[in-house]
Parts: structure tokens; sequence; C-alpha cells
């Protein structure tokens, strides 16, 4: 099991440790993985928040990134997120944490995602967290080796997450 997870915003210092995180080998059909290029552009952009996820030694476990800080239709997209030792809980306690830090910054009403319809533990985690399949892209995601993959859209509304929060 997982002890509390505590989240900070990445700096530029942290890229190197996200590039390790997001390109462990056996992540390469489950995940997508950026130039150091692309998160030096990105994280230091307003409508990104790249969030590291700590335990409870200090040490990082996972990251996520986001997309659509400030969006005007109050819609935050997880672009990414990566556990360093999956399958321990902490993926799903680190969004937890994540969904919380999105729908407190105020004007959000609704955080999405979607994933390969072939990744069953990211769906699990995603379905721990409240998040609901709304429905299947088919075809949306040119693989790099050809062909294309379906993707599953899932997301939690404001009111089904303060439901779960009792609020
Ligand atoms: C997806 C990810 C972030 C989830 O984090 P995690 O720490 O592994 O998730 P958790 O351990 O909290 O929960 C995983 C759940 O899936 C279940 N699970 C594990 N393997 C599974 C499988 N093959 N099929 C279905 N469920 C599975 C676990 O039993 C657990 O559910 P439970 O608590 O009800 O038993 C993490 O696995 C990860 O980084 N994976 C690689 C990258 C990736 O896939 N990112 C998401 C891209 S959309």
């Amino acid at each position: 099991m997982t002890g509390p997870v505590s989240l900070h915003r990445a700096a530029p210092a942290d890229i190197e440790t996200i590039m390790e995180i997001e390109r462990q080998p056996e992540f390469e059909h489950l995940v997508g993985r950026s130039a150091r290029s692309i998160h030096e552009e990105l994280v230091a952009d307003p409508g990104h928040a790249y969030l590291l996820g700590l335990g409870d030694d200090g040490a990082v476990r996972g990251i996520a990134i986001l997309r659509g800080i400030g969006d005007p239709m109050g819609g935050i997209y997880l672009k990414r997120i990566a556990i360093r030792d999956p399958g321990q809980g902490f993926g799903s306690a680190m969004l937890a944490a994540v969904i919380d830090w999105a729908f407190s910054l105020g004007d959000v009403n609704r955080f999405h995602l979607d994933h390969f319809t072939t990744n069953s533990r990211a769906h699990r985690a995603y379905e721990k967290c409240g998040l609901r399949q709304e429905g299947v892209l088919r075809e949306a995601y040119r693989l790099p080796e050809g062909g294309f993959a379906d993707l599953a859209v899932m997301a939690i509304l404001r009111s089904e997450w303060e439901s779960r929060k009792g609020n």
C-alpha cells in the first residue's frame, strides 16, 4: 500500500525525472513520451500544469501533465500520468489528489482523459477515482509502428466530484 501523496509543481530541473518515468521500457505501448524540448516549452506554459507525486519518503513516484488550465469551457484534460512502480495503489491515490487539485482551481467543471482501450489497469485506476467512460474514439491514435488504436474517453464532472467528497 502507499502512504499519502503530496503534489508539487514541477520545475525545469525536474524534466530529467519526468522523462525517466515516462520512458520506463514497459510503458512503451501504454503512455506517450515527449522530447525534452517539448517538456521545456510546456512546463513553462500557463495552459499546462506539470505535477509531481511524492511519496511519504519525499521521492518522486509519479508524474501528471494537465492541459486546459484556464479553459473557458471549464475542462481540464489529463494528458499523461505515469507511476514509477505501478500496481501498488500510488497511481489512483495520486490521480485522486490531481483531481482535487484541478477542481480546487475554481472555474473547472470537467476533468477528462483518454486511454488506449487495451490499458485495463489504467481504466481500473481511473474508475477508482470516479471517472466514467463516456465512449470510444475509434482508431483515433496513429501508432508509430503503423495502424491505429481506439481511445476510451473518461471524465468526472464537478458535481460528481463534490458528491464523492460529500460536499
Ligand atoms: C495507469 C497508472 C498511472 C495507474 O497507477 P497504478 O499505481 O498502477 O494504479 P493502482 O495500483 O492505484 O490501481 C490499479 C488497479 O488496476 C488493477 N489492475 C492491475 N492490472 C490490471 C489489469 N491488467 N487489468 C485490470 N485491472 C488491473 C489493480 O488491481 C488495481 O485495482 P484494485 O485496486 O481494484 O485492485 C500506472 O499503472 C502507470 O503509470 N501505468 C503505465 C503508464 C500508463 O498506462 N499511463 C496511463 C496512460 S492513459
